[in-house]
């Protein structure tokens, strides 16, 4: 590992440093080429990229003391995956929330209601969230269907949640949510299906056992990972993640949803990516909400 004793220039510095950074197209290029292959997201070569990966990443350089994307790129072609690792975390969009475009959840109480009531339903709901950070969304989806539980034929509900972030998935399978995270969570949701507790002096709510049982949270990469899976999906949610992606990687990946799903299965993208879904096997039924053919 390089071991450069350069942090006090980049504290006197910073200006300049963030400067020389936001000039380097190779070193951007480089990066950009390694940020790709292993994750799907497409950075162009942009002043506007420039100036985002000069600045997501001058942290990530000057806690392993480097001086330039260069010797960052040694570092991740010595094959340590920490540094990709750290790459991917700092160029990465986890913005997420619990009831993020809400008007899926409506949606999806119906659909759910159907599935239960069709002929061929065999007692089990799979649902896959993919690229589901810090477990917001995944946790949704569970509570909305237990709202409705008592209205439905019996079933298991089996939900696997999945990111590349190894990071954002251990705060998911934890569970536990701020104040100002709980915030889109209706009061009686919150009471029902968390518990207050306690950490480092903060007051703060974990979801329940149950609900959390429910959920199986594990890394997956969407562009790289192998879909093969035990039983087909009735459900997968892939929000707000495919629009990093190019038109080719999408298109690759709605074609593997496709393949994973039950027929009638059904596909909700973000709202900004209803337009992605070419594949004449996926019909749109709703915005963003796509359904596979019987
Ligand atoms: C903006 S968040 C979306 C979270 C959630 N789906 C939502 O809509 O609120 C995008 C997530 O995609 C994940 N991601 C990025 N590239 C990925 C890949 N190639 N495979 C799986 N997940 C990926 C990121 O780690 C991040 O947590």
């Amino acid at each position: 590992m390089l071991k450069l004793n350069r942090g006090a220039r980049f504290i006197e510095l910073p200006e300049a440093f963030m400067q020389s950074l936001q000039q380097d197209e190779k070193g951007f290029c480089k990066l950009a080429a390694i940020l790709k292959k292993n994750t799907g997201i497409n950075l162009e070569l942009n002043d506007k990229n420039l100036f985002l990966m000069a600045g997501r990443l001058n942290k990530v350089l000057r806690e392993y003391r480097l001086s330039s994307y260069l010797e960052f790129i040694h570092l991740i072609n010595s094959g340590d995956p920490q540094y990709a690792s750290a790459l991917a975390n700092a160029l990465t969009t986890h913005t997420t929330d619990f009831f993020r475009e809400d008007e899926h959840f409506i949606i999806l109480k119906k659909l759910v209601t159907d599935l239960t009531n069709h002929k061929n339903f065999n007692g089990e709901i799979r649902i896959w969230c993919a690229a589901a950070s810090t477990g917001q969304e995944a946790y949704t989806i569970a509570m909305c269907i237990e709202e409705i539980r008592t209205s439905l034929r019996p079933f298991e509900l089996k939900i696997l949640a999945t990111d590349i972030d190894h990071q954002v998935l251990d705060v998911a399978s934890q569970g536990v949510y701020t104040h100002v995270e709980m915030a889109p969570v209706p009061a009686m949701l919150k009471q029902k299906y968390f518990k207050k507790c306690f950490q480092q002096k903060n007051e703060v709510f974990q979801v329940n056992a149950r609900i959390r049982n429910a959920i199986h949270f594990a890394p997956f990469n969407l562009v790289s990972d192998d879909y093969l899976f035990q039983h087909a999906f009735d459900i997968v949610f892939c929000r707000n993640v495919l629009i990093y992606f190019d038109s080719e990687t999408r298109t690759q990946i709605i074609s593997k949803f496709a393949g994973i799903l039950q027929p009638e299965g059904l596909l909700f993208l973000g709202h900004a990516e209803a337009g992605v879904v070419k594949a004449s096997a996926l019909k749109p039924i709703h915005v963003a909400i796509f359904k596979r053919a019987a």
